[in-house]
């Protein structure tokens, strides 16, 4: 029997440049960017608590404590980013897949949350949080978890920032 002609091929498999995904961030091989993403991702997690603490409780203690962990999800989330954006740009093998273009426009938006998030609390820390701050914590841990996971799906079923078996 001969061969079907519209036999389906894997582009990536076939060229060898979308191979080259290992991480150039890195310490000793160990990507920056992975490294850093646990701490925003925690920090987010904890303005939410925070904010549903305070508006269970009504003590000021929680609201300063989501101002600053505001202010580190944004710091290290913007450096994290850097890191990513920089490997996104410079290693082929990732540039050249769609799946890491979606997570670059999943954390942007992140990033832009937790931005607002951070300096809409700057001066009243207390009055920012009910309803708006609040608002916000939701909405950034729910981006935090979706482009969490998402980076998770690059390296695990794609392989993106890993080396590959000469
Ligand atoms: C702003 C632009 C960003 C870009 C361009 C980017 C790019 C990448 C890339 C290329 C990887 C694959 C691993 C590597 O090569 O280091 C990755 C993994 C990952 N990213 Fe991002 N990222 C960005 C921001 C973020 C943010 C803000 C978060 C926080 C929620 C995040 C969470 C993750 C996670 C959890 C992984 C999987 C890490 C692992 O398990 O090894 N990324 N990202």
């Amino acid at each position: 029997m001969t061969k079907s002609k519209t036999e389906l091929t894997d582009p990536v498999e076939e060229n060898r440049a979308l191979h080259a995904t290992e991480s150039r961030i890195a310490i000793a091989g160990h990507p920056l960017h992975a490294m850093l993403v646990a701490f925003p991702i925690a920090l987010t997690m904890s303005v939410l608590g925070a904010d549903l603490l305070y508006w269970w409780t009504g003590d000021a203690f929680w609201p300063r404590a989501a101002g600053w962990a505001a202010f580190g999800a944004f710091l290290i989330g913007v450096t994290a980013g850097i890191t990513g954006t920089v490997e996104l740009l410079v290693v082929k093998g990732i540039r050249n897949r769609a799946a890491s273009w979606t997570h670059f426009i999943l954390a942007v938006m992140l990033l832009s949350i937790l931005g607002m998030n951070w300096a809409w609390r700057i001066g009243d820390y207390e009055a920012a949080v009910l309803p708006l701050g609040l608002l916000m914590s939701l909405v950034a841990a729910g981006l935090t978890a979706v482009t969490g996971w998402h980076g998770g799906k690059l390296v695990f079923d794609y392989q993106i920032g890993t080396k590959r078996p000469e």
